[in-house]
């Protein structure tokens, strides 16, 4: 809260109070911070799973402390299951996601760099506007939103543009859509292109697999499926990125030794110097940003929780409470936007009946019952929202209490005529029995 006080003037140099400006204003902290319990089930951020809330009120260390470089090399170790990789260069770039994809393009990208970004929603033009702003020359394709490309597609794109990078989302939380990659690292390969991709929406909640797939870099976040705050950007970097990378190296001066690298062409960003960090990162321990070290903790423990439940089984809880939400919002009488077969897991976007308010009713949702879910952006903007069941909020109490909720407001609201009593959490209910049938049944032919 902020109060117009008058501070007690600081005395001159004469001793004497000087006139205070009138429009002076000080920042009064009258609360501690006590947050309204909410449940979170937009497109993210969700709430934090408890774990990772304890590990990030842990004491902090010093940046070299053993017990400090021992938490990072897990921390490495932990990502590369999470990514699913064998790559060395596997760490935190400090900041939210944005500053994931910031430090890989900038690293990657020289000014002049032909660039080729498909783009399916929002965070394709992200990526280009990024990309841009390192100075490439950037090529775009664009598909409907709702959609995706197939890889034919994107290789003739390459074919046309011959980029020296192809830079794709994986699941664009804008769309809910996410854009297959299987099959891109070989086209990449062939073409001799590196490849890039960003799965903070859909790391965790969607198969993805960075060496199977061929990728060369791969930037996240924690705050969607990885059921953690936004603020740390788990990062992975074949070989192929690194030689690319390491090729602009340029110590900085005030840490640089006799016969350390000064290239010509320096990466343009020292904060997001991958170079550096690597060295940060690796058994050199060469200083760069000092680690944000309650991000760290809790990073470190959204890989552990992912690690622990086994990621085939996060994914597998993923589709299960997404596609009840999925069923669920059908069984209200609403409409799925977008091409169903390709939606990631975790998130659905669901046309907002004409004759109500979306705004109104998140806004009532929220009100009454705590609960979030997401409006949209661009071309999507008041049409849909867009519901998310990840993370820690990927469970059956948090897909049924919301259906049940959303089905009220809407009804208050004036949509009672187009919406089915009681058939949002009755679809829910359904679309679980049926996968514990199938759950059982699969069970009884394995024994
Ligand atoms: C696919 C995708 N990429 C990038 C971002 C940007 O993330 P941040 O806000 O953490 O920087 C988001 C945020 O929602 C996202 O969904």
């Amino acid at each position: 809260m902020y109060q117009s006080i008058r501070e007690p003037p600081a005395p001159d140099r004469d001793g004497s109070a000087p006139a205070l400006p009138p429009t002076r204003r000080t920042l009064i902290a009258s609360q501690p911070i006590n947050p309204p319990a909410r449940l979170l089930m937009g497109p993210g951020p969700i709430n934090a799973d408890p774990r990772v809330l304890r590990a990030m009120s842990a004491q902090l260390v010093g940046q070299y402390d053993p017990a400090m470089t021992a938490y990072m090399n897990e921390t490495m170790g932990l990502y590369r299951e999470v990514f699913q990789t064998e790559n060395e260069q596997t760490l935190l770039i400090d900041g939210t996601s944005r500053a994931g994809i910031e430090a890989a393009l900038v690293s990657m990208i020289e000014p002049g760099d032909r660039v080729l970004v498909p783009v399916f929603g929002r965070f394709g033009h992200l990526l280009r506007e990024i990309a841009e702003r390192c100075g490439a020359e950037v090529h775009v394709i664009e598909a409907e939103w709702g959609t995706v490309f197939t890889p034919e597609q994107i290789e003739r794109a390459i074919i046309e543009t011959q980029p020296k990078i192809l830079a794709v989302v994986h699941g664009d939380t804008s769309t809910t859509m996410a854009q297959p990659l299987d099959e891109l690292g070989a086209i990449c390969r062939a073409h001799d292109v590196i490849f890039y991709t960003d799965v903070t929406a859909s790391l965790g909640g969607n198969t993805f697999e960075t060496d199977a797939w061929g990728l060369d870099a791969v930037t996240a976040g924690l705050q969607k499926c990885l059921g953690g705050p936004s603020g740390s950007a788990p990062a992975t970097f074949s070989a192929r990125a690194v030689e690319l990378i390491d090729s602009r190296k340029s110590i900085e001066a005030g840490i640089r030794s006799a016969g350390d690298e000064v290239s010509a062409t320096p990466i343009r960003s020292n904060y997001f110097d991958l170079s550096m960090i690597f060295d940060y990162w690796g058994p050199k321990r060469l200083n760069h940003h000092t680690e944000a070290t309650t991000m760290l903790y809790g990073a470190r423990e959204c890989a552990r929780l992912l690690v622990d439940e086994g990621i085939d089984s996060a994914v597998e809880r993923h589709r299960m409470h997404g596609g009840a939400m999925l069923e669920g919002l059908r069984g209200l009488g609403l409409s799925i936007f977008g091409d169903t077969r390709y939606k990631m897991n975790n998130v659905t976007a669901v046309y907002i009946p004409d004759t109500v308010s979306g705004d109104a009713v998140r806004g009532e949702l929220l009100d009454d019952f705590g609960i979030e879910i997401g409006t949209s952006f661009g071309p999507l903007h008041g049409k849909v929202w867009r519901i998310g069941t990840m993370g820690y909020n990927a469970r059956k109490d948090t897909v049924l209490t919301t259906l049940a909720a959303l089905e009220q407001v809407l009804r208050r609201a004036g949509a009672g005529e187009s919406i089915t009593p009681g058939g949002g959490v009755a679809a829910a209910y359904d679309f679980y029995a049926d996968q514990s049938a199938e759950a059982d049944f699969a069970a009884s032919v394995a024994l």
